[in-house]
């Protein structure tokens, strides 16, 4: 046992003083104390080392890859078997359905910022709490919806790649990506962002992305390039529902993309000069 006093110092206008001890590299106390408080003595027992990562709770944040159990990494189901907390979609936590051993939280448009909030406090009151985003959670995922939060800085926050998408639609087509210029409409289409992408398509860049479904489709994108001035017969592919039962490829050009319709789970890829194209 160990023991160490510490002294609180109240700012003005706080109710509590939240003090965070560093006994030891490795030991994190956190510790709430009444206003009366001026000063305390904590007894703590050293964590033996082998216990001391699995003691600080963590919040994960694991990609799903997009769709198919085949596609999900033995490392986001560890993440999933491991937590006290799950949070996902439910499309997402049906795929993990056989890895869940604790109380899960369902995400929804309309409840990710309570919900987020609820997984932020529950990491800070002590549980590994891990939430789940289709694809990569880098990329038009969950992890610019945490870290816009203004999350705790004392969260330690730890990413787990999933297979994008936009991977998976590179891959379907049998497409380099070393030199592709990757964009998300998901969130919005700004003018700026819409010329940016039709320079990238004129200088003959391969470009994989995602289009908004409800604001910008394959169809609109189409349009939008083709009076921008790209040559209407630029090859490019619709891939929809990709690794999934339903999987459907479409590879056509510009003008023919025009009047069609596509689902909204859709990665377009516009096909640059690649020698084989
Ligand atoms: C919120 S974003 C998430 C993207 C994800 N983080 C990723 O890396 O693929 C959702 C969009 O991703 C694309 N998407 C996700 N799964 C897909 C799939 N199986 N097939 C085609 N597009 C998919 C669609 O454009 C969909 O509207």
């Amino acid at each position: 046992m160990l023991t160490c006093r510490i002294y609180l110092n109240w700012e003005p206008n706080k109710k509590y003083a939240s003090v965070k001890a560093y006994i030891e590299l490795g030991w994190v106390i956190h510790a709430c104390f009444s206003s009366e408080v001026r000063a305390c003595v904590l007894k703590v027992k050293p964590l033996e080392r082998n216990e001391r990562s699995e003691k600080l709770a963590k919040l994960y944040i694991v990609g799903a890859g997009p769709g198919s159990a085949d596609y999900v990494t033995p490392a986001a189901r560890k993440a999933v078997q491991e937590a006290q907390m799950v949070i996902g979609d439910q499309c997402v936590l049906d795929l993990f359905r056989e890895d869940i051993k604790s109380q899960t939280l369902i995400l929804t448009c309309k409840n990710i910022d309570d919900t987020l909030k609820c997984a932020s406090d529950s990491v800070k009151s002590g549980k590994t709490v891990t939430v789940i985003s289709t694809g990569d959670p880098g990329f038009s995922g969950l992890l610019g919806s945490v870290l816009r939060r203004s999350l705790d800085k004392n969260i330690e926050v730890h990413v787990i790649s999933g297979i994008s998408s936009l991977l998976a639609c590179a891959a379907k087509l049998c497409l380099p990506w070393d030199d592709a210029v990757l964009i998300t409409f998901h969130k919005g289409a700004s003018v700026e962002r819409k010329r940016e992408f039709a320079e990238a398509v004129k200088a003959g860049k391969t470009v994989l992305l995602l289009p908004d479904p409800s604001a910008f489709t394959p169809s609109e994108i189409s349009d939008y390039l083709i009076k921008a001035g790209v040559d209407e017969n630029t090859r490019v592919a619709v891939c929809q529902n990709l690794t999934q039962a339903d999987e459907k490829i479409v590879e056509t050009t510009l003008k023919g993309a025009l009047k069609q319709s596509f689902v909204p789970t859709s990665v377009m890829a516009i096909k640059g000069n690649l020698k084989n194209n």
